[in-house]
């Protein structure tokens, strides 16, 4: 044997010289995998610290809090504190994703302006939002009708009942004659094409397919860029036929020669539910695109109803009055929201009016069962328990599905809709409700 041989083989064998190469090997290894992160704010970025960034300048092992604190996330602007290491699994879910944005927008550094969907306002202090528009999916205006979603969410508290006879909470739940997995439902979205570099097709396909695989239903929105297209093209439907009819297609009020053929169509492709967005009167992207969508009236709304056999979602109720006409109009589904504060600012946040809305319409004029859902900032099954507790059947998620249906398509929609399915079940045990009937106020209280 060689000299060099004998002391390679006299340096690994002592045992600190041993433990120290395996430490490096170890480092080494590590640097070559990396740790894996995501930015929290616009959920598209996606940082490896077994390659760096150099089109940031941040050498490779380099992770986020080792980051220089003038670093921003190239997609939306966001801080390193933003960052948050997630699992392989995540990772490679969402790099597809960062990679097409850095494709379709030629950005690799972050500029000012890109809308790319922050959604907290207390994340991206310095990023001014355009006068009069919702900033990516941020509320319009100050931004109070979406905060005061949040903000009458946060008012109620949930009451722990522990000592009765443990069982596996049922949360399955029947939306208009279809089994689903929870009494959650994809909210109805659209325009993201405007704010990110997905097409409105693939954004609506992805929240309908992403809410098929977690065992529930999808709604799609409606983007005022689409008016003129001819209904059996309007991205939506064609969406709604990718999943054989699987969702819910919400139209924006528009002419009603228009909405009307939109439903046909959306009746033609399966869907198990139409209805149009009457808070979509005021939307300020409309409204860019010289395209307004208006107010309708009870009769209206009749005429909307009668021409389809299909059951009619009215959508966009803060209060007792509408919900009332909404109903003498033939309604089957009222939806209580205020479109998630995009469209007026200032509303009252949806827990705050959905308890008035509820004990007008419980029990409907005309004796038919009404059913109502509620959305406006549910981000856990927490606040989705809260909102059943204050009487609404179903609830509607928005912001946290569209934040994965951009970069992680169907997948990511799943995986958020499979989280609150955990939480819903926890909060199910704490309070000691076995069945979705048994979620009642009585498991709440207002905290003044
Ligand atoms: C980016 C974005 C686009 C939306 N587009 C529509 C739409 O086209 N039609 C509609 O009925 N509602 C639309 N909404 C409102 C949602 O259906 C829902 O009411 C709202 O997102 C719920 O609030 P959340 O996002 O806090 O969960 C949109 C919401 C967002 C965030």
């Amino acid at each position: 044997m060689s000299k060099s041989g004998d002391s390679s083989i006299s340096r690994l064998s002592n045992p600190n010289r041993l433990a120290n190469h395996a430490l490096r090997q170890a480092f080494k290894a590590k640097l070559r995998n990396g740790s894996k992160w995501l930015c929290t704010v616009c959920n598209i970025y996606v940082y490896d610290s077994g390659k760096g960034d150099p089109a940031m300048g941040i050498k490779q092992g380099l992770t986020p809090p080792e980051f220089p604190n003038t670093w921003r996330c190239p997609v939306c602007g966001a801080t390193r504190d933003k960052q948050k290491e997630i699992s392989e699994e995540e990772y490679n879910q969402k790099a597809p994703g960062y990679e097409n944005f850095k494709k379709v927008s030629g950005r690799k550094t972050w500029a000012p302006g890109i809308p790319a969907g922050a959604d907290n306002p207390d994340a991206l202090p310095g990023l001014a939002q355009e006068y009069g528009m919702p900033l990516g999916l941020r509320g319009i205006g100050q931004g109070f009708s979406y905060l005061n979603n949040l903000r009458a969410l946060e008012k109620f508290r949930l009451k722990t009942r522990l000592i009765t006879k443990h069982q596996e909470p049922d949360f399955k739940a029947e939306f208009l004659g279809r089994k689903i997995s929870m009494p959650v439902l994809g909210a109805s979205m659209s325009g993201l094409s405007l704010v990110s570099n997905i097409t409105e097709e693939a954004f609506a396909y992805n929240i309908l397919e992403g809410c098929r695989l977690a065992g529930t239903i999808g709604f799609t929105g409606n983007t005022s860029k689409d008016f003129g297209t001819p209904a059996e093209k309007s991205p939506p439907i064609l969406a709604l036929k990718r999943v054989n009819g699987w969702g819910v297609n919400i139209f924006k009020p528009q002419a009603q020669d228009v909405l009307i053929e939109l439903i046909k169509q959306s009746e033609g492709a399966g869907a198990i539910a139409v209805g149009t967005d009457l808070d979509g009167a005021g939307s300020a992207n409309s409204t860019l695109l010289g395209k307004f969508p208006y107010r309708k009236t009870t009769d209206e709304l009749r005429e909307l109803k009668k021409s389809t056999r299909l059951p009619f979602i009215v959508k966009g109720i803060t209060n007792k009055e509408d919900a009332l006409l909404a109903i003498e109009a033939g309604a089957d589904v009222i939806s209580v929201s205020n479109h998630g504060g995009r469209v007026l600012d200032s509303t009252p946040g949806i827990a705050d009016v959905l308890p008035e809305v509820v004990a007008a319409i419980r029990v409907s004029p005309n004796g038919k069962k009404i059913i109502i859902t509620a959305d406006g900032g549910i981000r856990t099954g927490y606040d989705v328990i809260k909102m059943l507790a204050l009487g609404a059947d179903f609830v509607l998620v928005g912001r946290p599905l569209a934040r994965e249906a951009v970069p992680s398509g169907a997948e990511g929609v799943k995986r958020i809709l499979d989280y609150l399915k955990q939480d819903i079940r926890t909060a199910m045990i704490m309070t000691s409700c076995n069945t979705l009937d048994e979620i009642n106020e009585s498991i709440i209280f207002r905290n003044h």
